[in-house]
């Protein structure tokens, strides 16, 4: 499987073009980044988009999405059962856990709310990657600040759908906030406080430690 990286759009924002190296069918995670790069360079690797899912539907991921879909009115977008825009006639709703092929490479759909209600990350077990959206970043995990976010929600997901997968998965979040834009499970383990917390009650308090500091500088 291939993986490259766009960055752009509203801030830092990190759209993946994945394709499978046997099919040459191709994905996008997310629609947040200009699209003449991306299709130029669909275009130039002969791939054939075919799907692309969305990680939640806050403005900045889903901006370009009008553009892709007119550029390529055959792709399927796919995301959450019950998302907070309508996205598309041709959408297909992710069930928790479901598999979803992207020519023979198979990623796995997991429910992982709280940044946002819609929030989806996508894992390839096989590869060891896992698209994280704005549930996890390099560092930290995303904000709960949104009129719909919530931290429990957050909080498990976290801890219960991500962090017990296997500690060589390598995450690509939604936007480049890090020192590096990617790292396993287990760098972003050993480097934040955020994901070293034994409890909710701890993690609460280590992302409103988070938010003051943020107000300061
Ligand atoms: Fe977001």
């Amino acid at each position: 499987m291939h993986i490259k990286t766009f960055q752009g759009g509203f801030d830092k924002n990190l759209t993946y073009l994945i394709w499978c190296s046997s099919t040459q069918i191709a994905a996008l995670v997310d629609a947040s980044v200009e699209s003449t790069a991306i299709v130029e360079y669909i275009d130039s690797q002969g791939l054939v988009l075919e799907k692309i899912l969305i990680t939640h539907t806050h403005f900045d991921h889903i901006k370009y999405l009008e553009d892709l879909k007119y550029q390529f009115p055959q792709v399927q977008i796919c995301g959450h059962p019950h998302p907070e825009e309508q996205l598309a006639k041709n959408y297909r709703p992710l069930n928790h856990r479901e598999i979803i092929p992207i020519g023979t490479e198979m990623f796995t759909s997991i429910h992982t709310p709280g940044h946002y209600p819609d929030s989806l990350c996508f894992w390839n077990k096989k590869e060891e990657v896992i698209f994280t959206g704005d549930t996890m970043f390099v560092g930290r995990s995303g904000r709960t600040v949104s009129s719909k976010s919530n931290i429990s929600h957050l909080y498990n997901s976290i801890y219960t759908e991500l962090l017990p997968l296997p500690e060589e998965t390598k995450i690509y979040p939604g936007h480049h906030y890090g020192y590096t834009p990617s790292v396993t499970l287990k760098e972003n383990k050993t480097l934040s406080p955020f994901f070293q917390c034994q409890t909710e009650e701890e993690f609460i308090q280590v992302m409103e430690e988070f938010e003051k500091n943020r107000r300061i500088t």
